[in-house]
């Protein structure tokens, strides 16, 4: 069983104060979704976790399994298995996914798999997430369509097995049929039992295929409501006015 434990998470970008105050627990085993207006810090809080340069936290703490993951480095965080698909994904000109995959697990586990293994793995993730085979020759990103890049994110989640996933946007730009592999995805990992899911999203529609143990609405830049899965469809119906005004 593990626990990430976000306390009272203070962080700002560029002398701009973004999260004001964020609290959360997300155990192994739970999915929680996190919704929200546009700005109001859900990627912010999704990078910082991760250690990204640019947003600096100026207070409380991130514990995944009691350590301080603030004191780590990003590599060391990702070793820590902490795990995030970001909103923007970057190119790698000249990286071909197969060997990005092969560096992140060697990465991740501390040794790099075998070959043999390691190409079984990534040709059953590949199949699962109905990914064309030539994909895996690839450069990282390059040129990939908007599904393309969601499903590879959701590949790399299970190569890596991590303890926590944080997925920004996992949803976003896909078709109805990549909505279905790339949540049949979350779901498999999820049903595992061994890890925590938060997922940012900006649809109820994903939440339909991904069903959230816990609905947080955020505002301001912390969470300013919390609920079951029922709260995703009042947020569908009734939009996030009632919350941006009593944050501002
Ligand atoms: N690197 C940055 N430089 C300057 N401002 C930033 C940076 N990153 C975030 N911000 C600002 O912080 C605020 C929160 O942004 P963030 O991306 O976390 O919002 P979000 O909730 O993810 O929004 P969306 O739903 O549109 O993805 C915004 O006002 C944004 O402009
Ligand atoms: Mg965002």
């Amino acid at each position: 069983m593990s626990t990430l434990e976000i306390r009272d998470l203070h962080v700002a970008v560029e002398d701009k104060e973004i999260l004001r105050g964020v609290n959360l627990t997300v155990n192994s085993g739970q999915t929680h979704a996190i919704m929200g207006p546009n700005g109001s810090g859900k990627s912010t809080l999704a990078y910082a976790i991760a250690g990204h340069p640019k947003y600096t936290v100026t207070g409380g703490r991130v514990l995944l399994d009691g350590v301080d993951l603030l004191e780590l480095s990003v590599d060391e965080r990702a070793r820590a298995g902490l795990f995030l698909a970001m909103q923007y994904p970057v190119e790698v000109p000249g990286v071909s996914v197969s060997n990005f995959l092969r560096s992140a697990v060697t990465a991740v586990r501390g040794e790099a798999p075998k070959l043999r293994e390691f190409a079984k793995d990534l040709k059953n993730g590949m199949d699962a997430l109905s990914i064309d085979p030539a994909f895996a020759q690839r450069n990282l990103n390059e040129g990939f369509s908007g599904g393309e890049k969601k499903r590879h994110e959701i590949l790399q989640m299970e190569l890596l097995n991590p303890k926590i996933a944080v997925l920004d946007e996992t949803d976003s730009g896909l078709d109805v049929d990549a909505l279905r592999v790339v949540s049949e995805g979350i779901n498999r990992f999820r049903a595992t039992g061994d890890t925590g899911v938060l997922l940012i999203t900006h649809y109820t529609r994903i939440l339909r295929y991904v069903k959230p143990d816990f609905v947080h609405v955020f505002a301001g830049g912390r969470i300013v409501e919390a609920g079951g899965p029922e709260l995703a469809d009042k947020l569908e119906a009734e939009g996030y006015e009632q919350y941006t005004k009593a944050s501002a």
